[in-house]
């Protein structure tokens, strides 16, 4: 079903792991491709409640194949817009994504793989892990990913870093809050362990209209804001979801969408 990324579904969690680990994860037309269908998939799947996004051996993602923008030199600029509309496709995607998205970046992040960071809720970082917006000592720019990246760090640490494209760790990417929390290799896996318990004692619906209120809160003026915070949860206290939950916690009990998870 997938040839350049695997998957792993166990109790709700779905973990799609980037698996062309002799290019570093670099992706090419494929892996955007199955990442597309992968994730529109997840999103409309009752049975998954958060994704865990990592890659398969020593990277996360060396960001695009090379060799495959080498080869878009023979296309024509309609072509090449074409192929650039279906990467923006892949992180709008992602970035849209009804579901918690946890990146485990267990290795170096560059270019494109730092926008998968970017799309991503949550990032966890092995603290060797290396970040760089690269594109630019490649005489390219960090165009279809800048969106997402400015929107995570903001305009200032986008002019830094896009314009001298430097390789930077783990610690400053938290800093400039690329990512969340920088671990041990050791431990990200089970830090990342931990941070997926915590997400699932949410409820998922809940869950589902938070990713899509927070798409909207950051396009939205304040009085829109304040409008439809307001819409958002007169409509959200008396769904089941927010009957449940409130009437679980008064009944010192836990919420009907844990129970099986116990
Ligand atoms: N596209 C295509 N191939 C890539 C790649 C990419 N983005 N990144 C790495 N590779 C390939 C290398 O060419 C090499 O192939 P080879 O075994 O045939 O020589 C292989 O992956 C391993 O790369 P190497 O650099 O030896 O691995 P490393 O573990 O020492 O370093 C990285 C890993 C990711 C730090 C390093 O490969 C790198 O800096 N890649 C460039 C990333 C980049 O600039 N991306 C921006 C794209 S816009």
């Amino acid at each position: 079903m997938y040839r350049y990324i695997q998957i792993d579904r166990t109790d709700g969690v779905l973990t799609v792991t980037l698996n062309r680990p002799e290019v570093r994860n670099a992706f090419n037309e494929g892996m955007i491709e199955e990442l597309i269908r992968c994730f529109v998939a997840a999103s409309q799947d009752g049975e998954i409640q958060v994704i865990i996004l990592t890659g398969a051996g020593s990277s996360f993602c060396a960001g695009a194949d090379l060799n495959w923008m080498k080869k878009m030199a023979c296309y024509s600029e309609e072509e090449n817009y074409a192929d650039a509309q279906q990467l923006d496709c892949m992180f709008y995607t992602i970035d849209t994504c009804p579901k918690p998205v946890v990146a485990k970046v267990n290795g170096a992040a560059l270019g494109g793989g730092i926008g998968l960071v970017a799309v991503s809720d949550l990032s966890l970082a092995s603290m060797d892990a290396k970040f760089g917006f690269t594109e630019i000592r490649l005489g390219l720019v960090p165009a279809v990913i800048s969106p997402y990246v400015v929107h995570k760090i903001g305009l200032s640490y986008v002019r830094e870093l896009f314009l001298t494209g430097e390789r930077f760790s783990a610690c400053r990417a938290k800093e400039i809050g690329l990512v969340h929390r920088v671990v041990g290799a050791d431990s990200l896996d089970d830090q990342v362990a931990q941070c997926v318990a915590e997400i699932l004692k949410s409820g998922p619906n809940a869950q589902a209209a938070c990713k899509a209120w927070i798409h909207i809160l950051a396009e939205s003026d304040l009085e829109e804001a304040r409008e439809q915070s307001t819409r958002l949860i007169a409509k959200l206290r008396v769904s089941a979801e927010g009957q449940e939950g409130i009437r679980a916690f008064l009944e010192k009990r836990k919420p009907a969408w844990i129970k099986t998870r116990d």
